[in-house]
């Protein structure tokens, strides 16, 4: 049976990259778009000329943080800069008092865990399948933090019940967007805090990574890793420890990776081009298709990843001897439908698996 999913119904989607034929794994690297390849390569070009504009360089980074706030839905004064998600994961552990509770689903994402198990302070993880996270959360837990998607399974949290039972017990909840903010929509302001690095579903480089973070929770977290980007004036801040650091998120930014946040503008400015809905209804489509078409259970949540156990990497080595880019993680093997994709890669997916 042939696909009924041909295009995206974004006018500029596909049209924006090179090829995406093949390409299914957006979960693991993005694919730069036709801008993000053209302000990169005319960024060196300009250097290795000698041409480099320090301050074009802070432009480029504000608008990319202005850009983010835009795809979640909040102001760019609650939107920090950065370049990992387990630093950023490093600084919200600063919120937890000393010996509180942070509670993590088993088998998340290593960024969203490793800073807490290494918080020290006393400072306690405790783990609970993904499905039970809400129930799991109790009046000892400071701290749920938990990937929106799961990267190694594409399980979708479920954040309305995480976010209700935080609510009801005083818990602040920190929450991991990097396998969802450019598939499915994300507001910034249901969790305390919420981190992506955008070199995944934006297709950004890797190096531009973004903290959302509420006021209260601004209140709570110490600027642990504050340096000269942190202060109220970024050059007026480049000496000695002096200084006023900004009054509002900035104080949290780490010094940019610039050449990143080169590439990361115009992959922000395509997505947040987008109707989210849109992207959400095409990808998952591709993804319930293939799914339907390999037996697979349909999830609760719509995910626009698919994993199946692939315990000897067989079907993923099936997928490779095809030209196909997938993955395989935890034993599972791991395919993402992103807006380059259509479904004439569903059919070849499906070809190379011989289902
Ligand atoms: C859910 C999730 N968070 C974060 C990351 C990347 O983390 P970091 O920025 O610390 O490299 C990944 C990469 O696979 C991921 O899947």
């Amino acid at each position: 049976m042939a696909s009924t999913i041909t295009r995206p119904p974004l006018a500029t989607a596909a049209d924006s990259f090179d090829s995406g034929r093949g390409y299914l794994a957006a979960c693991t690297v993005g694919l730069p778009s036709r801008a993000t390849r053209a302000a990169i390569v005319a960024d060196v070009e300009a250097a290795s000329r000698g041409m480099i504009d320090i301050s074009a360089y802070s432009a480029t980074v504000q608008r990319s943080r202005q850009l983010f706030a835009r795809l979640v839905d909040t102001s760019a004064a609650r939107v920090a800069i950065g370049s990992q998600v387990s630093v950023f994961a490093a600084l919200i552990a600063t919120a937890v008092s000393d010996g509180g509770e942070v509670l993590v689903p088993e088998g998340d994402f290593s960024s969203m865990v490793m800073p807490f198990v290494q918080a020290g302070r006393g400072i306690r993880v405790r783990t609970a399948p993904l499905h039970e996270l809400a129930g799991a959360i109790g009046p000892q837990t400071a701290l749920v933090a938990f990937s929106l998607v799961q990267s190694a399974t594409g399980e979708i949290a479920d954040a309305a019940a995480i976010a209700e039972a935080a609510h009801r017990h005083g818990t602040r909840t920190f929450c991991d967007a990097t396998q969802a903010v450019g598939w499915l929509p994300v507001q910034a302001s249901r969790f305390d805090a919420v981190v992506c690095h955008a070199y995944k579903w934006l297709c950004a480089p890797r190096g531009a990574a973004f903290l959302a973070i509420g006021e209260e929770m601004q209140q709570l977290v110490h600027p642990r890793f504050a340096g000269w980007y942190a202060g109220a004036d970024p050059w007026a801040s480049c000496y000695g420890g002096e200084f006023g650091l900004a009054s509002d998120a900035r104080r949290f930014d780490v010094s940019p990776a610039w050449q990143a946040f080169v590439g990361a503008e115009p992959a922000l400015e395509l997505f947040a081009s987008f109707d989210g809905d849109a992207v959400a209804a095409y990808t998952t489509g591709l993804a319930n298709e293939f799914r339907q078409r390999m037996g697979l259970a349909m999830p609760d949540r719509p995910s626009a990843i698919v994993t199946w156990a692939d315990p000897e990497g067989s079907d993923l080595a099936r997928l490779s001897a095809a030209g196909i880019t997938a993955s395989g993680r935890s034993g599972r093997a791991r395919v993402a439908f992103h807006v380059f994709n259509d479904g004439e890669d569903v059919e070849l997916a499906l070809a190379a698996l011989r289902r």
